[in-house]
C-alpha cells in the first residue's frame, strides 16, 4: 500500500515509517520540521535500505499538500502531524487549534479532492480526562482539561462528522497511552527540542548527564507508592498498531476507535527502578509538588484492539527502558 505519513519525521511517525517500509509498503512523508529533523528520514532509510520521499510541507498549506498528493497518489494516510506539549498549549491555545484542528481540516479537504479517504489519526488517552476508574475502555466519557487535549477531542468529533457526511471515508481513531522506547537499532528515537516534559526522556537525559536530577511530581497520589501510574507502551508496538489499523480500514468499517496501550500500569518509581536495573546507571531524583493537571492513574483496557485488529503489545518495560537508553547513549545530542 502507498501511505502518506504526515509528521513522519517525528518520534512516532519515524518509527511507523520503519514498520511500513519493512512490511513492504511505500511511505511518503510530509512534515514541516517544527519539532523534528530531516536526519530522522535519512536514518529510517538507513535502517530499512528503502527510499522515503520527504517533503517539507505544512499540513495547513493546501497547495503544498495538493502537489504531493498529485505526484504520489497515496491510497491511505496516517496523520501524526501536530503539536503535543500540554503546557505550551495553555500558553498558545490559538496556535494549537490552528495547527492541530485547522491543519487537519485542510488535510482532509485535500485528501477528499484526491479521493484518499482511508485515514488513521493520532489521538490520545488525554481525551478521557480524569477517568473515574481504570482500566479505561473506549466507551468511557470524554473530556479535555487543556487546549492540546481539546484539539484531539475536536478532531475526533470532526472526523466522525466527516464520515457521516461522506461515506467514502474510513477512519481509525487511535488513542495512544504513553509511548516510550526507541527502535532497537538505536538509530531513531525521541529527540525533544527543549527540556523534556515527559518522564522517560527526562530520566534518560539524567542518566546521560545532560540533566542533573529528576523531579518526581508528587508522592501522595492514591497509588501503590504514591507516584503517578501510567500505561507505557513501546513505540515499535505502537507503530505496528498503525499497520493493523490500516488493514482494518480495508474492511470499510466507517469510524473505529482503539486504545493502544499495554493494559499495565507502572508508577514513576517503577520506571526509575527499571531504568536503573537495566542500564546500571543511578537516576538522581527528588520528590517535588504535584504537576498541575496530572491524574493519579491512567491505563488502558486494550482488549478491543486485540479482538478487532489482532494487535497487542509484546514489548515489556525492560525492553522499553533498554531501547530508550540505547538511543540516548548512542545519540547524547539526539539528531544533533
Ligand atoms: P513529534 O512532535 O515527534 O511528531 C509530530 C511531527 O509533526 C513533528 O515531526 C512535527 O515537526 C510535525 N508537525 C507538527 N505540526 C505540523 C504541521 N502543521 N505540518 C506538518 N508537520 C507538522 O510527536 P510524536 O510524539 O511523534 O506524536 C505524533 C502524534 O501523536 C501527535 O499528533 C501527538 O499529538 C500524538 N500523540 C503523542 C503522544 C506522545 O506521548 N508522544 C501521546 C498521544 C498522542
Ligand atoms: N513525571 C514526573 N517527572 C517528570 C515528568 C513526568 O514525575 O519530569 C510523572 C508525571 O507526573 C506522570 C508520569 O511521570 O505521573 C508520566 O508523565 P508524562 O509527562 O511522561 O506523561 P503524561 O501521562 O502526563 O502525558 C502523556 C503525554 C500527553 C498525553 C498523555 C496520554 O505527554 O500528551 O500521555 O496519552 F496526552
Amino acid at each position: 500500500m502507498r501511505v502518506l505519513v504526515t509528521g513522519g519525521a517525528g518520534y512516532i511517525g519515524s518509527h511507523t515509517c520503519v514498520e511500513l517500509l519493512t512490511a513492504g509498503h511505500e511511505a511518503i512523508v510530509v512534515d514541516n520540521l517544527s519539532n523534528s529533523s530531516e536526519e530522522a528520514i535519512r536514518r529510517v532509510e538507513a535502517i530499512t535500505g528503502k527510499q522515503l520521499p520527504f517533503y517539507q510541507v505544512d499540513i495547513r498549506d493546501y497547495d503544498g499538500l495538493d502537489e504531493v498528493l498529485g505526484k504520489h497518489q497515496p491510497e491511505a494516510v496516517i496523520h501524526f502531524a501536530g503539536l503535543k506539549a500540554v503546557g505550551e498549549s495553555v500558553e498558545k491555545s490559538l496556535l494549537y487549534y490552528q495547527n492541530n484542528v485547522q491543519g487537519t481540516l485542510t488535510l482532509c479537504d485535500v485528501l477528499s479532492k484526491h479521493g484518499v479517504c482511508d485515514l488513521v489519526f493520532s489521538s490520545s488517552a488525554t481525551v478521557y480526562g480524569d477517568p473515574a476508574s481504570v482500566p479505561i475502555t473506549e466507551d468511557f466519557p470524554l473530556s479535555a482539561t487543556n487546549p492540546y487535549g481539546r484539539s484531539k477531542l475536536i478532531v475526533e468529533e470532526i472526523l466522525r462528522d466527516l464520515q457521516v457526511s461522506d461515506s467514502r471515508w474510513n477512519i481509525a481513531l487511535l488513542r495512544y497511552f504513553n509511548p516510550v522506547g526507541a527502535h532497537h537499532s538505536g538509530q531513531i528515537g525521541e529527540d525533544p527540542s527543549d527540556i523534556p516534559n515527559n518522564l522517560m526522556p527526562f530520566v534518560s537525559q539524567v542518566a546521560v548527564g545532560k540533566l542533573e536530577c529528576l523531579s518526581v511530581f508528587g508522592d501522595d497520589y492514591p497509588t501503590k507508592d504514591g507516584t503517578g501510574v501510567r500505561d507505557y507502551i513501546h513505540v515499535v508496538d505502537l507503530s505496528i498498531g498503525h499497520l493493523r489499523a490500516l488493514e482494518k480500514l480495508q474492511q470499510k468499517p466507517g469510524v473505529v476507535t482503539y486504545n493502544l496501550g499495554t493494559g499495565n500500569g507502572y508508577s514513576v518509581l517503577d520506571m526509575v527502578k527499571a531504568f536503573e536495573e537495566q542500564t546500571g546507571r543511578t537516576i538522581k531524583y527528588r520528590i517535588a509538588d504535584r504537576r498541575p493537571g496530572d491524574i493519579a492513574m491512567c491505563y488502558a483496557d486494550a482488549s478491543q484492539a486485540k479482538k478487532e485488529l489482532g494487535w497487542e503489545a509484546t514489548r515489556d518495560v525492560n525492553d522499553m527502558v533498554r531501547d530508550t537508553w540505547r538511543w540516548q547513549s548512542q545519540n547524547p545530542q539526539g539528531y544533533g
